[in-house]
């Protein structure tokens, strides 16, 4: 694989001037502290190697928003002073590599239960329970507690200020999660999305709480530094495809436009598979979007290196083999082989 060219080349995007064109893909671990959501040592040093391996763009595991926002155990937070501190230790770490990290602000919805979401009903925007269990509970989803339009604001104001916290903790911006069936997807989706006030309706009018999210984030810490995700995919229903996905992925962008966001990162599963017209989730992305796009799902070098090539894709996101490779791009380069990722192996601990 030493054709790699694209993989390497530094690139601006936003406020981020990154070493490299490779993203490593927010991936969840749950090794913070269970009770106060405070990540350790162990994270700052699994951070900081792929900042050292060259990654150019670090999306942090998802980062909960509030105590209700959280849907695993272990997972960390960004609404006290106390994880903000924890953090700031990983931002540290990883400028001192010459990386640029951002944190991925999380609210789960209605995936979860009360045992974990301190105590309280999860919040969706419908009365609706998830299909299945809690990863790493194995209790069946809650059915969870449909929010008041005061709730909504509420939860708006929280994402911004958890961007806000992410800035302090000196994060070089945020991703919001907008994909996988979690709280804004569940407002995106018509399975979890039953309002008949402004929040319910058409595609179109569903997205209104994720512009909404996305317009407090972009007034807290700019445009420059804002990143979304979304997807079709989700937790509950992995194979869901919009049954319209060109007129889907329009009604995205328009939103997306509205708001004045610049990146985005469609997700899925599966990178190099046309889902209409023949073209994959991120060329029909790309036939209607000309800002940043970053690419994920499934990606290897050279799949990764041809979207950069073509244009798909500005940015490419790698996931579990960054788990399994803390040297990914070292490896990469020296053309040498990638160990495995083996979720059993590797997801017991910190490396
Ligand atoms: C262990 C694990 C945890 C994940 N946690 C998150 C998460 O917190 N937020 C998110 O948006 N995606 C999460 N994902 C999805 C990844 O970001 C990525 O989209 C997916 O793994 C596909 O990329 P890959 O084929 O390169 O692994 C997770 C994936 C894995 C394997």
């Amino acid at each position: 694989m030493s054709q790699i060219s694209k993989l390497v080349e530094p690139v601006t995007i936003g406020a981020w001037n990154l070493r490299t064109r490779t993203a490593m893909a927010p991936m969840t671990r749950a090794f913070a502290d269970d009770k106060t959501g405070v990540v350790n040592d162990q994270t700052v040093e699994y951070y900081r190697k792929r900042a050292q391996d060259g990654i150019g763009l670090i999306i942090t595991e998802g980062v909960v928003i509030s105590p209700r926002a959280k849907g695993n155990p272990g997972v960390p937070g960004l609404y006290t002073q106390e994880q903000i501190d924890g953090w700031k230790k990983v931002t540290d770490a990883v400028h001192a590599e010459g990386g640029t990290i951002i944190a991925q602000i999380w609210h789960v919805g209605r995936a979860s239960h009360h045992e974990i979401a301190g105590g309280l009903p999860p919040q969706a925007p419908s009365a609706i329970a998830a299909e299945g269990k809690v990863s790493r509970f194995g209790k069946p989803f809650d059915v969870p507690e449909e929010m008041s339009e005061e709730e909504i604001a509420e939860v708006v104001n929280q994402y911004a200020q958890a961007a806000k916290n992410a800035m302090e903790a000196g994060f070089d911006g945020v991703e919001i999660h907008g994909a996988h069936g979690y709280l804004i997807d569940q407002f995106n989706s018509d399975v979890s999305n039953k309002r008949t006030d402004r929040y319910g309706g058409d595609l179109k009018q569903r997205l209104t709480f994720m512009k909404e999210v996305l317009k407090a984030v972009i007034d807290a810490v700019g445009t420059d530094r804002t990143l979304i995700r979304f997807s079709a995919l989700k937790i509950d229903q992995p194979t869901y495809m919009w049954e319209d996905p060109e007129a889907a992925i329009q009604t995205f962008i328009d939103a997306f436009k509205e708001t004045g966001v610049q990146m985005i990162h469609p997700s899925t599963m599966e990178f190099t598979k046309p889902i209409a017209r023949g073209l994959t989730l991120h060329e029909l992305v790309r036939s209607h979007w000309d800002g940043v796009i970053v690419g994920v799902g499934g990606l290897d070098a050279n799949t990764a290196e041809v979207a950069l090539k073509k244009g798909t894709i500005d940015v490419a996101a790698i996931g579990r083999p960054l788990i399994a490779n803390p040297d990914y791009l070292a490896r990469i380069k020296q053309d040498q082989p990638l160990v495995e990722y083996e979720a059993q192996k590797h997801l017991i601990q910190l490396v």
